[in-house]
């Protein structure tokens, strides 16, 4: 196992080399190690960037469930696989052992045969963080059927559109999720997207809240009298490498949103070798990743790669404000956590707070701290580092996306100095490229552009689902031959990479990535509202907030603009989800636009961050003289 765990510095340049030089052997190597074959590849890469194709381990078969579970049975059965944090700390916690997770994945999936559910078939998962949650994606693994897991705090015109999208004919959901000290009912957000799936045959309905709901016959049945009756072993269904594994959407700057698809084998490799390294996992660590499993951090590393090293990981079901802002805190303290893996947003919003309840606590067990999802400002990292990880912990500051699979950037904690706010180092296999304007690959330091990535490796996304095409078009028409990121960042005089933010029009608020496309269609639904555009200003919590610039059919209409502005965030609210509402809505008779027709953002993003003594060159616009009114009316 001599390139699957890390150890220093000098040893990572050295398998970085080889990674690079030799990436079939050295991805060979990792696969032949580490994992159950039921049959071997017949060929490690194979790949074509211009269509794009890109097939991993090709000719092999397997099934990751057997992986992540039945192969630790004979050394680790009686090992927590999972610890299930309640969102009530009262609740008693669960710890799931990997004997116990192989029947309960078991009978699930024997119940999901039993409703029909066939290898290849789409099942759509709206659940609440339950252990059903991540025992459904396993049951779906263990028969071929493949996930598509719907974020449970997305609304359901929304889910409705990830239903059909993906043609699900199964849902998974709960009567309702517990979130700090309210209560939210899936279950009526799933029968309004069902008016608008007429494939849908199935609901599966988990118990959590105990709360009434309608249950519709023929159609709707309670999980938990099915999984009692269903028999305790179930024979994985044997899969090949390329297969699907799961859909996962992700916003795109334009259009709608966007099912990756990724794959079964490099998807665990990649994983699985990312998991041990990033977070240094030794046998008996106890780790622990804040993120929602309707995310990809939570589907990588809460699930698939946590499970394939047969680590013990904690899912976590309540929020960090409840009862107070102690709890990530007083969890880390009762299960003795050693990594700790959450997001910026929460690091920012816990700092905040006027009580530093993580002086109450004892987090002398963390060895490990993790950042994901947003750039990490160098005030955040600094409060991680003195007060949780008390100048002893490494931070890992991991950069990646849904359509990576896995970290892709990042400290190797022991191995790697840390900066506060650099994703340091490229991970073996990982080929990063910066980009200038002209499409021309910058080499050397201490330059700075987009980023790409030159090289395949076995996490990537395979396509979108359904629309190769705009796969090919979003990732790989940029720059030839090359996976475009969006992202941009600057590589320092030793090599370090920074990375800077979006480059394109998608907008990270608390983590989540927002198109800007869909928000403005939604808000364009009012009847009231001719046009808007929307754009992101730094915000002190989130990373970044979003600012909204709306033209009205009749400006100066007699309606209360603060009516308007509530309406207008109750519209996002139903279309996406109270995650894209906007914190500042200006009413404007005009948009700037160039003479093309198309809306000036960076004007607008200077307005709203408050920037507009050099606002540029604003002579080639259509209007000119809207950017003053503008100015005059902004919400500061
Ligand atoms: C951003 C989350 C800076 C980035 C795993 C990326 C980051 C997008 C970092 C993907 C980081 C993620 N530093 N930016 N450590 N991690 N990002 O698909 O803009 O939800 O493109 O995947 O988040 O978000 P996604």
């Amino acid at each position: 196992m001599s390139n699957y765990h890390i150890k220093n510095l000098e040893e990572y340049f050295q398998v970085y080399r080889k990674s690079v030089r030799d990436p079939e052997n050295f991805w060979e190597e990792i696969a032949e190690e580490n994992f159950l074959w039921r049959k071997r590849w017949d060929k490690v890469l194979e790949y074509d960037l211009s269509k794009p194709e890109v097939s991993w381990y090709k000719g092999a078969k397997l099934n990751i469930t057997e992986n992540c579970i039945d192969r630790h049975i004979y050394s680790r059965g009686d090992k927590t696989a999972i610890i299930f944090e309640p969102n009530d700390p009262s609740e008693k916690a669960e710890h799931i052992t990997y004997k116990q997770l192989h029947e309960r994945v078991c009978k699930f999936a024997n119940v999901l045969l039993d409703q029909g559910v066939q290898k290849g078939d789409r099942v759509c998962i709206y659940l609440p963080m339950i252990p059903e949650l991540a025992v459904s994606l396993l049951a779906c693994a263990r028969i071929g059927a493949i996930h598509s897991v719907v974020f449970a705090g997305f609304s359901s015109t929304a889910l409705h559109t990830r239903i059909n999208d993906a043609d699900c004919k199964i849902v998974i959901t709960s009567d309702g999720s517990y979130r700090g000290n309210k209560t939210i009912d899936l279950k009526g957000i799933v029968d309004e997207a069902l008016e608008s799936c007429p494939n849908v045959k199935t609901v599966l309905v988990a118990k959590r809240i105990n709360s009434k709901i309608t249950m519709k016959p023929n159609r709707d049945k309670w999980l938990q009298p099915l999984l009692d009756d269903a028999y305790h072993d179930c024979v994985p269904v044997i899969m090949d490498a390329e297969d699907p594994l799961f859909i996962l959407y992700t916003s795109g700057s334009t259009g709608k949103p966007k099912g990756m698809v990724h794959t079964i084998a490099g998807y665990m490799v990649f994983t699985a070798y990312t998991f041990k390294n990033v977070f240094q996992y030794r046998e008996n660590d106890v780790y622990w990743c804040t993120a929602d499993i309707g995310w990809v951090t939570g589907h990588s590393y809460i699930v698939y790669g946590p499970l394939a090293n047969g680590a013990t990981t904690v899912l976590f079901e309540g929020v960090p404000s409840h009862p107070d802002f102690g709890r990530f805190w007083e969890v880390i303290q009762k299960h003795e956590v050693n990594q700790f893996y959450t997001a910026p947003t929460a690091i920012r919003a816990l700092a905040k707070e006027r009580l530093n309840f993580s002086e109450k606590y004892n987090l002398s067990s963390l060895k490990i701290l993790g950042s994901v999802g947003e750039p990490i400002n160098e005030e955040a990292w600094h409060w991680y580092n003195d007060n949780i990880g008390k100048k002893n912990c490494p931070i890992v500051d991991t950069w990646w996306q849904t359509e990576t699979g896995g970290i892709m950037i990042s400290p190797i904690p022991y191995a790697t100095p840390t900066i506060p706010t650099y994703a340091t180092l490229p991970l073996p296999g990982v080929q990063p490229a910066l980009m200038d304007e002209n499409g021309d690959e910058l080499k050397g330091n201490l330059v700075s552009g987009r980023l790409c990535i030159k090289f395949p490796w076995p996490g990537m996304a395979r396509t979108i689902w359904g629309n190769h095409d705009r796969y090919r078009d979003t990732y790989f028409s940029a720059y030839s031959n090359k996976y475009f990121t969006g992202d941009g960042a600057l590589r320092d005089s030793t090599g370090y990479y920074r990375i800077t933010g979006r480059v394109d029009d998608v907008i990270i608020v608390s983590g989540h990535n927002l198109g800007t496309a869909p928000i403005e269609d939604a808000i364009n639904e009012h009847p009231a509202v001719a046009e808007s555009a929307i754009v992101g200003f730094p915000h002190d919590v989130k990373g970044n907030a979003l600012y909204g610039f709306v033209i009205l059919k009749e400006f100066g209409e007699t309606r209360v603009h603060d009516n308007l502005r509530n309406e207008i965030n109750q519209i996002i609210t139903e279309h996406i989800g109270p995650i894209a509402k906007l914190d500042k809505i200006q009413f404007t008779t005009g948009l700037p636009k160039t003479r093309s027709g198309k809306i000036m953002r960076r004007i607008l993003r200077k307005i709203a961050e408050n920037q507009t003594s050099n606002l540029g060159d604003i002579s080639t616009l259509l209007n000119p003289e809207i950017v003053q009114e503008i100015m005059d009316g902004a919400i500061k």
